[in-house]
């Protein structure tokens, strides 16, 4: 955090509370939180351009996660970086009965949650969302079910918070997340190259490489099966198609590239200049093809059971 950061976060009052989640009573205003830790800037609505294809590995995750201990009844259930709600929104169709959270840090994304997705919902359940930092958010009820879609390469160290989650479980509950496993892809390799390029990096240093945080599936599996665990962690790549002009652009402006957007966003000159050799190196590496621009992106699965 850079001491200025420091300084407003303070006087904003925005500190969190032990359990990593940002008080419901303090003046969470999207500029308030967009000071905290210099944390991205995010966009649901280019978000969501690419809700098809990125939806798609929660909906694979969500097959394989077993019966919850409480699945007829008010199962519990926190979905950790829940972006735009859209997909803490299927739990609630597999689950209608549970109160399920999504947990956040990005105001703009809460926002878009809260008003898309958030309230009593058709089985009987219940929706929310709230503010908090994965990095420091530790179970404060039992839960039946802690889920992670595409959040936790935000979050350094996470693993390390993997004992704390677990114990938040009920007997026989489970922990689940997928995270992107694509990293070392022309896509983000030339990203990172890109800010750590002679033009760009003294602004924007190691920008283009804040979200890589993740282990191999295996080593996930290592983690869960030592605390007790049945664990089951997969990976796959999704050879996708995407369609328009600067496809991957348009993908990675989404995700990836908040850093670097949120960096520039005082100077459209300078961010307008970095799109454009940005994208001169995307085209490249996936030219357009006769169908579409083929985009392959691995993602990484965990599934793990707590012992009943
Ligand atoms: C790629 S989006 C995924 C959103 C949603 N889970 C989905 O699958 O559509 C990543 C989300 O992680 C959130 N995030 C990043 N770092 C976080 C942190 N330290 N604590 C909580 N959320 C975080 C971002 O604000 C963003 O909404």
């Amino acid at each position: 955090m850079k001491s200025l950061d420091v300084k407003i976060y303070m006087e904003a009052g925005l500190g969190r509370s032990a359990a990593g989640e940002i008080p419901l009573g303090r003046s969470v205003t999207p500029r308030g939180l967009s000071y905290m830790h210099s944390a991205p800037t995010w966009d649901p609505q280019q978000y969501l351009h690419h809700s098809v294809h990125r939806t798609r590995p929660f909906l694979d995750l969500l097959i394989r996660i077993p019966e919850l201990p409480n699945e007829a009844g008010t199962a519990r259930i926190a979905d950790i970086g829940c972006g735009p709600g859209n997909v803490t929104a299927l739990l609630a169709e597999r689950w209608p009965t549970a109160h399920i959270i999504g947990y956040d840090l990005s105001p703009e994304m809460l926002e878009r949650a809260e008003r898309d997705h958030a309230g009593p919902t058709a089985g009987g359940g219940l929706l929310d969302f709230r503010p908090a930092d994965a990095g420091t958010w530790t179970p404060q009820e039992p839960y039946d079910l802690i889920v992670s879609n595409a959040a936790l390469q935000w979050v350094p160290a996470h693993a390390d918070s993997f004992a704390g989650w677990i114990d938040g479980l009920v007997p026989g509950g489970t922990f689940a997340f997928q995270v992107p496993g694509n990293f070392t892809a022309p896509s983000h390799a030339l990203l990172g190259d890109l800010c750590d390029s002679p033009r760009w990096r003294t602004r924007l240093g190691t920008h283009g490489r804040r979200y890589v945080h993740i282990l191999d599936p295996a080593d996930y599996l290592v983690r869960f099966e030592d605390l007790g665990c049945a664990a089951d962690t997969w990976e796959t790549t999704y050879v996708q198609l995407l369609t328009g002009e600067d496809p991957v652009l348009d993908w990675v402006k989404g995700t990836a590239l908040r850093p670097v957007l949120t960096e520039l966003a005082d100077d459209p000159e300078a961010a307008s200049d970095f799109l454009a050799q940005y994208a001169d190196l995307l085209r490249k590496a996936y030219p357009p093809g006769p169908h579409g621009t083929v985009f392959p992106f691995r993602r990484i699965f965990a599934v793990a059971r707590k012992a009943v």
